[in-house]
């Protein structure tokens, strides 16, 4: 299947899956650690000025609420109009926000981008790291999460998704190889739930060289 055509259902799925989103429990749980590896990796914004941040597949806003706390501007964007829906619901009036499905919108250079749960749905990423490589700005800072293939909850994860977005799970070798094509050199990983080589979860920061 062809990038755009896989673009196109993953789009679908989520679209129907929008109400739903979030309600697992173990979903819940996982993206509670996801996030708290975040935090810790994402860097305090600028006093002066508004640090801008673009969340890449931003679905419901989870993350963005956390951007938005930490004090940034952020511009979420994602392919799915139903979960956009969502995402201005839960984060109300806030000039500091701003939601796109338009990815005209996305022009210009991002200091920082955070693509929480995208790179899972791609059995071939290629189109997403070329991407992100011409979106972040040189020196900028790029953080990923994905289902880790040592990880034997990830693989449940793998098999489950059948039954809803088909996700699929990697390496943090394929990921910094992927990162190095696209112009990134990795800096820092930790794997998640648990915090152990066999986490369910990677979370990865890459700068633009
Ligand atoms: C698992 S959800 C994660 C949402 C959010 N980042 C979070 O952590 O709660 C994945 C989201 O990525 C979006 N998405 C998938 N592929 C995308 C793409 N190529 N461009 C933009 N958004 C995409 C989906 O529509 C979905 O809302």
């Amino acid at each position: 299947m062809k990038t755009n055509e896989r673009q196109s259902l993953v789009r679908q799925r989520f679209n129907q899956r929008a109400g739903k989103y979030l309600r697992n429990p173990i979903s819940h749980w996982i993206g509670h650690s996801e996030l708290t590896a975040l935090r810790s990796m994402i860097p305090t914004p600028s006093q002066n000025e508004k640090s801008t941040v673009l969340d890449f597949g931003c679905g419901t806003g989870r993350v963005t609420a956390v951007l938005l706390e930490i004090g940034y501007n952020v511009t979420g964007y994602d392919i799915s109009p139903r979960m956009l829906e969502r995402a201005r619901v839960s984060t109300g009036d806030n000039a500091d926000v701003k939601f796109t499905s338009d990815p005209q919108d996305l022009s210009g250079s991002w200091p920082l981008l955070v693509a929480l749960g995208v790179l899972d749905y791609y059995p071939d990423n290629t189109v997403l790291w070329q991407e992100w490589g011409r979106l972040v700005s040189r020196g900028g800072l790029l953080l990923v999460t994905a289902p880790n293939l040592h990880s034997p909850l990830a693989r449940l994860y793998v098999f489950l998704s059948h039954f809803t977005c088909q996700a699929y799970a990697t390496t943090l070798e394929k990921m910094k190889s992927d990162a190095r094509l696209a112009g990134f050199v990795g800096i820092e990983a930790q794997t998640v739930f648990p915090k152990a080589g066999w986490g369910h979860t990677i979370v990865a920061g890459f700068k633009k060289n």
